[in-house]
């Protein structure tokens, strides 16, 4: 669909991925509603993307407020052709420390929440036979889990059912699952505490990493690609590019 005068909501856009992704759409000429709970870092996100951009109060948390914050949209633009669902959080716990009460936040934001704004969404989308696109995690497909990012593995890997369920019962409108690889210039790991961090090193022990990491516009670049497109593009994958050691590339032996 060409994106011009398109409406869009974009949830979790206060910050990395969706911020990103909606300055994005924005400069296509889509008209994006920012939303999720700081109000004043969307502000600034729907005043650097103009093009009638606005700002929308959200906790995915809070079913009251995924249904007002859809309402708005829809008030504001006139109905809805597209949500972007890029709330998301993860914190490195393993599984001895992982409490019912983070299990709890995982769970609600990672993946009720993202039913909750479809649930809202949903008229509005079949009217307008629209899309919506969910940001997922390449580390659902690593062979074990990643240690210390098990809720966060589980909690994305349901979101990837969850939007074929939706798929499987909403056949108007088109669900796309966007399957992300390490991205700098976010704030997905800023709450994580040194001894969490003590993790990544397993991981680079395993390989799980690519010796770089993306930018958030290289995200919005796809996100803006599949709501765009034609046809319909059920699930896409982007990761960085590996940095080969010099003895991968035969060199030096
Ligand atoms: N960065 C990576 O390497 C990477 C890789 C793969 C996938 N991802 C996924 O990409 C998505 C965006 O992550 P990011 O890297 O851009 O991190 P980020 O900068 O921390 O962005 C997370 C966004 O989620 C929002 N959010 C969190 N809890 C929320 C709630 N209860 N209600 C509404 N919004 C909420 C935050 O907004 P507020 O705090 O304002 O509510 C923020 O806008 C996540 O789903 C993440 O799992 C990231």
């Amino acid at each position: 669909m060409d994106l011009a005068n398109k409406r869009v909501l974009v949830v979790g856009a206060s910050s990395g991925l969706g911020r990103a992704a909606g300055l994005r759409l924005a400069r296509e000429g889509a008209r994006v509603a920012f939303a999720s709970r700081r109000l004043e870092q969307l502000e600034t996100a729907a005043g650097e993307a103009e093009s009638g951009a606005i700002a929308v109060s959200c906790d995915v948390r809070d079913p009251d407020s995924c249904e007002a914050a859809v309402k708005t949209t829809v008030d504001a633009f006139g109905g809805l052709d597209a949500i972007v669902y890029a709330a998301g959080l993860a914190r490195p716990l393993s599984l001895v420390e992982a409490d019912a009460s983070a299990w709890a936040i995982s769970v609600e934001t990672n993946l009720i929440g993202a039913s909750l704004v479809t649930r809202a969404a949903i008229p509005h989308l079949a009217e307008s036979r629209g899309r919506a696109l969910y940001v997922s995690s390449i580390t659902v497909d690593d062979a074990v889990p990643r240690r210390g990012m098990a809720l966060y593995i589980v909690t994305k890997t349901a979101l990837n059912r969850l939007i074929e369920a939706w798929q499987g019962e909403h056949a108007e409108v088109s669900f796309i699952r966007l399957q992300v690889g390490d991205t700098h210039g976010t704030e997905f790991g800023k709450g994580w505490k040194p001894e969490e961090t003590a993790h990544v090193r397993d991981w680079l022990e395993k390989g799980l990493l690519f010796g770089r990491s993306m930018e958030p516009e290289d995200v919005a670049e796809q996100v803006v690609w599949a709501l765009g497109t034609r046809e319909a593009i059920p699930v896409m994958v982007i990761q960085p590019r590996r940095v080969l050691e010099s003895r991968d590339r035969g060199e030096g032996e």
